[in-house]
């Protein structure tokens, strides 16, 4: 398969890599960036484990060609703790108890993240919306609203 050159900035960094043509861009965070946090589940756009945020918008990385993330702003989990601090979010999905396995936690973080970008005060439908599109074989779901909205209670979403 020929290989394409890429040029795109994940998690403020900015980047050149080349991938083959069919490489998804899950397969370039993970395999080749080493960016593990993102999971794979499905593989087919159903779970959302994979999601992340391209130029803000939450996208299932597994249904996104390397190719389409050419020019864009990527940030996955990694990108979300700032100087060893953790995103506001993040903190509330570890106070409020909002994982159990945590497998689908970080698709859950980057849909909620998304979220808050263009909403930075959403109802508890409009949280439920935005993670419509993440599986938790735990049943978090009711914690993970509980999080968001602690998160934009203490007035400390950064972006
Ligand atoms: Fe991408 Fe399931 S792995 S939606
Ligand atoms: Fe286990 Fe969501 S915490 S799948």
């Amino acid at each position: 398969m020929p290989e394409i050159e890429l040029h795109l900035v994940v998690n403020r960094q900015s980047l050149t890599v080349k991938v083959e043509s069919g490489c998804t861009l899950l397969e370039l965070l993970r395999d080749r960036l080493g960016l593990t946090g993102t999971k794979e589940g499905c593989g087919a756009g159903d779970c959302g484990a994979c999601v992340v945020v391209m130029d803000g918008l939450a996208v299932n990385a597994c249904l996104v060609l390397a190719a389409q993330a050419e020019g864009t702003v990527v940030i996955t989990i990694e990108g979300l703790a700032q100087d060893d601090t953790l995103h506001p979010l993040q903190q509330q999905f570890a106070d409020q108890w909002a994982m159990q396995c945590g497998f689908c936690t970080p698709g859950m973080l980057m849909s909620c993240y998304a979220l808050l970008l263009t909403n930075p005060n959403p109802t508890a439908g409009q949280i439920r919306e935005a993670i419509s599109g993440n599986l938790c074989r735990c049943g978090s779901y009711q914690a993970i609203v509980k999080a968001v909205h602690a998160a934009v209670e203490i007035n400390e979403v950064h972006r």
